[in-house]
């Protein structure tokens, strides 16, 4: 069992993973308004892969015999200048998810509650990879950026990202 402060907080980061779903879903039809259809295929994989990480909260929950309470999730933005702002908004957004699961490590630790601690421990390496990740992306389309071949070189580079996101198709 878990405290109810501790609910509180995790009910927060299931809508924050879930905002974040949203964010990299509208980014994805803004890359493909723009026709990279790579860049969208990767903010979809992006998309499909917060959704899980706001599952596996949502989950933890119930092992808890806590209550998942669902809050509204944001509208978010959709235009963006380019595919260079897009992965700026994306590191960026991501530190702000790295700093909400420090502190919400921060409060495990302070609160004692060493089952929490083990489950967060999982999210603090995965923001250190999804920072790495954008991070890498967005220093090589800052090289490219004013040069068209440049970027539908990495428009199919990073469309190869491999996911299973649900499909109009699949939804038969
Ligand atoms: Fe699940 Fe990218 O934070």
């Amino acid at each position: 069992m878990i405290s109810e402060k501790m609910q509180e907080r995790l009910n927060k980061a299931i809508k924050l993973e879930f905002d974040s779903s949203y964010l990299y879903l509208s980014m994805a039809a803004y890359c493909e308004s723009i026709a990279f259809d790579g860049f969208a295929r990767w903010m979809r994989a992006q998309s499909a892969e917060e959704w899980g990480h706001g599952m596996r909260v949502y989950e933890y929950l119930g092992d808890q015999q806590a209550r998942v309470v669902l809050h509204g999730i944001d509208q978010p933005k959709r235009e963006w200048s380019s595919v260079v702002e897009v992965f700026e908004e994306t590191l960026t957004h991501e530190k702000k998810v790295t700093a909400a699961y420090h502190d919400l490590m921060a409060y495990a630790q302070e609160t004692k509650d060493y089952a929490t601690q083990s489950f967060l421990q999982w999210f603090i390496h995965e923001q250190v990879e999804e920072e790495a990740t954008a991070a890498g992306i967005l220093d090589k389309l800052r090289m490219v950026k004013d040069r068209p071949q440049g970027l539908l070189y990495m428009d199919s580079h990073v469309g190869k990202r491999e996911f299973s996101a649900p499909t109009a198709a699949s939804s038969d």
